[in-house]
């Protein structure tokens, strides 16, 4: 088994000897600079890792592997506009550096090449490659849909806040799997089973994203810490605060969800997490999904040891610090 260093060096020697075109400038200029600026390449290290599970050579997989993280890129391209951010990966966010029109068309195109590169892939599960695509693409829109309308809605549950990070950020981590396993000609059931197990190492790495949005270190994280805060994102830990404030501090927390000066707001937010120990609350609920995702993992009819690779990923996105 391929280890993921080994991966991710496939992954971004194929990134580098891409190109994405370059006339007119202002269009292409923005998805070589977002294509540029690295990240974990998680998504094509899954696919990649699903076909070498099967002892598929990785190389019939590199296509849907990169259509998967240029889909991923556009995602974020669109998500930074969405989430008025300024900094990604430590660098300024396309629709800052350049301008809202060119961030929205650079992502259009970005969205139109990813499903170009998953038609280069030579497999007869073509059309089945393309309707798991499609469809996980069309949940990743809903689900950002309902995290923004859930900035200006009290009444958001847990359940309401899983069923959305499935949505925008879970179902992605699955089908990366997925399209890995099927390009492998996995059976039916080993496909369903590494679908899910992605989907639910996907839940516990939103919530961990959610924790790092308000504890990590721009340093690391690479974006701005306190974003969810500023705008009232429903994330787990502001569910659970929202859920656990005992009286004394509601009218607190209910100036602070509407105070205008985002460090006030963002300090206050910050010390009541410290206070109800909302962290640890999130930590253990990461734990439960990954505990389901193993489930999943068990049930894929492949020899144990050669699924140790994606079990030791999966713990270590768990405690990532980027
Ligand atoms: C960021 O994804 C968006 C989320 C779904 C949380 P990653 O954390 O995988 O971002 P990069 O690609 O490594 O920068
Ligand atoms: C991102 O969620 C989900 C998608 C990009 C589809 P976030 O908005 O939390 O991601 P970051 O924190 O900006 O990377
Ligand atoms: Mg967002
Ligand atoms: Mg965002
Ligand atoms: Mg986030």
């Amino acid at each position: 088994m391929h280890t993921y260093p080994a991966l991710l060096q496939l992954v971004n020697k194929k990134i580098t000897e891409t190109s994405f075109g370059s006339n007119p400038k202002e269009l292409y200029d923005p998805i070589t600079y977002m294509m540029g600026l690295g990240g974990k390449r998680l998504r094509p290290v899954l696919t990649l890792m699903a076909c070498d599970l099967f002892k598929v050579d990785v190389n019939k997989a590199l296509d849907a592997a990169l259509a998967i993280e240029v889909f991923h890129n556009f995602t974020l391209v669109h998500d930074d506009i969405m989430d008025n951010a300024p900094l990604r990966r430590g660098q300024e966010t396309v629709f800052q550096k350049w301008s809202m029109p060119v961030a929205i068309l650079s992502g259009d195109l970005m969205l139109i090449r990813s499903i170009d590169l998953l038609a280069k892939t030579e497999t007869n599960q073509f059309s089945k490659l393309l309707s798991v695509f499609n469809d996980t693409a069309a949940k990743v829109c809903e689900g950002q849909q309902i995290d923004m309308n859930f900035e200006t809605s009290n009444k958001v549950s847990q359940a309401d806040y899983i069923e959305m990070i499935t949505l925008k950020t879970a179902v992605l981590l699955g089908a990366s799997l997925e399209i890995g396993a099927r390009i492998a000609n996995a059976s039916h059931a080993d496909a369903a089973n590494l679908y899910e197990f992605g989907k639910c190492i996907g839940i516990a790495f939103q919530i961990q994203d959610d924790i790092l949005d308000s504890f990590g270190e721009t340093a690391a994280v690479g974006k701005r810490i306190g974003g969810d805060i500023a705008s009232n994102k429903k994330t787990l830990l502001l569910i659970e605060l929202l859920d656990s404030v005992h009286k004394d501090d509601l009218k607190l927390l209910q100036n602070l969800l509407a105070e205008p000066n985002e460090e006030t707001k963002i300090a206050g937010v910050l010390s009541l997490y410290q206070k109800y120990q909302i962290q640890a609350f999130a930590e253990a609920q990461k734990q439960q999904y990954l505990d389901t995702a193993f489930h999943h993992l068990q049930a894929v009819s492949v020899d144990a040891e050669n699924k140790q690779v994606l079990i030791d990923t999966a713990r270590e996105l768990m405690s990532r610090e980027n």
